[in-house]
């Protein structure tokens, strides 16, 4: 048996027929830049998400890009967020001439802490200087935005929700007492979306959202993803192209109606490898699956907390991570490593002197994370496959 780590071409076999009847469509309409494709798309993610509005972009990063410039973020501003994330989320602050302030994050959720991001926002040095805060919700789960939207309110500091891995996902939001359960995106200024392939709804290229729910915000944005212009040849502000191409929205359109079996999906191969690996026997030492997370989220809400976690990775923790990563991927089990370098040890921050500093959590879960295949397609046989080797590596290892 061979389990890649990702398979895309069991989710397109149904669909396949009736993308290709969208893009023929759109490529004799001759319309091939924006248009009702995408408008149909940004309705779509907004109401899937809980927001007034969708505004489609080229990338996760784009709309992490434009979200940022829309709240004015630039040289001499600085953007609080997690060190262990993908490149985009601090790329897009360092593009605008920004520099990222870092907040360690929780060993369990690998989101940010509150507690830090409190230690930094607390620190008289950064006061009335930073610009933005910037949770990810990693892996498709969001991070503790009870939290977060007090501290934001308190320090009068809008969010940018970076959930490019978390479309659907959903949290407790507590604001004064009441708690509601809200989407991933839905929670701060601006929520930013990957459609990139590998993502819970990914499309056939690169393509991004950002959901807002401020109207005026939202048309803002929407002129600098034309170059700043709201007609031709005239720019207000400076904007970029950051439209989507309608090809992938008529993709994503046929799309976007399976997310939620999907979740549903994934949702079930993360409990059976929760149940596997707990009768495996393997000590804490040895491997810790999200499991954790998984308990938590049945206590919290039934229903509501359904999609709590959308595992766009199953992340385990595992002491001898690099060995047992290459005796998966020796016996045919895709698997892979996110994320082996924190963003402030990255080389390209080292001449701002972000290499010294210490974030340990996030530089233990850099050394200690392994991501398993958990795509929805996946069979009941492959799980028990994945889990099987893993028990023998540990067998061998012991
Ligand atoms: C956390 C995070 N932010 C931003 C992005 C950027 O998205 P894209 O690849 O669509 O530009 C990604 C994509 O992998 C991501 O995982």
């Amino acid at each position: 048996m061979r389990v890649p780590l990702l398979d895309l071409k069991e989710q397109l076999k149904p669909l396949r027929a009736e993308m290709l009847a969208g893009i023929t469509e759109l490529i004799d309409s001759t319309a091939y830049i924006l248009g009702e494709r995408v408008e149909a798309l940004e309705s779509g993610v907004a109401e899937y998400c809980g927001t007034r509005h969708g505004v489609g972009v080229s990338s996760g990063t784009d709309a992490l890009l434009a979200a940022l410039m829309a709240l004015d973020v630039g040289p001499g501003d600085f953007v609080l967020t997690t060190p262990y994330t993908f490149i985009a989320t601090i790329g897009s602050i360092l593009r605008l001439g920004a520099r990222p302030l870092f907040a360690d994050i929780e060993p369990l959720s690998y989101n940010i802490s509150p507690a830090a991001m409190r230690e930094v926002l607390n620190n008289p040095r950064w006061q009335g200087r930073i610009k933005a805060v910037m949770p990810v919700h990693l892996y498709g789960q969001c991070a503790d935005m009870t939290a977060i939207t007090s501290l934001a309110r308190q320090y009068d500091i809008p969010i940018v929700e970076d959930a490019a891995q978390a479309i659907g996902a959903v949290c407790p939001l507590t604001i004064d007492g009441r708690t509601v359960w809200r989407r991933a995106g839905s929670m701060g200024r601006a929520g930013c979306f990957s459609f990139f392939p590998s993502k819970n709804l990914g499309g056939i290229g690169d393509g991004g959202m950002i959901t807002v729910d401020d109207d005026d915000l939202a048309a803002l944005i929407r002129v600098i993803r034309v170059h700043g212009g709201s007609s031709n040849y005239f720019h207000a502000v400076l904007g970029g192209n950051f439209r989507i191409d309608p090809i992938q929205a008529a993709a994503l359109n046929v799309k976007l109606p399976h997310l939620p079996d999907w979740h549903k999906a994934r949702r079930q191969n993360a409990a059976l490898y929760c149940e596997l690996l707990a009768e495996c026997g393997l000590t804490a030492d040895e491997i810790t699956p999200p499991t954790a997370v998984y308990a938590e989220a049945a206590v919290l809400g039934g229903e509501a907390a359904a999609d709590y976690h959308v595992y766009n990775q199953f992340v385990i923790r595992c002491r001898q991570r690099d060995e047992l990563r290459d005796y998966l991927l020796a016996h045919d089990v895709g698997c892979a490593v996110y994320y082996p370098v924190p963003m402030h040890k990255q080389a390209c921050v080292a001449d701002m002197g972000l290499n010294d500093l210490r974030m340990p959590v996030a530089e233990l879960a850099a050394a200690e994370t392994l991501a398993l295949p958990v795509y929805p397609e996946l069979s009941r046989d492959m799980i028990h496959f994945v889990v099987e080797n893993i028990y023998n590596f540990y067998r061998k290892a012991r």
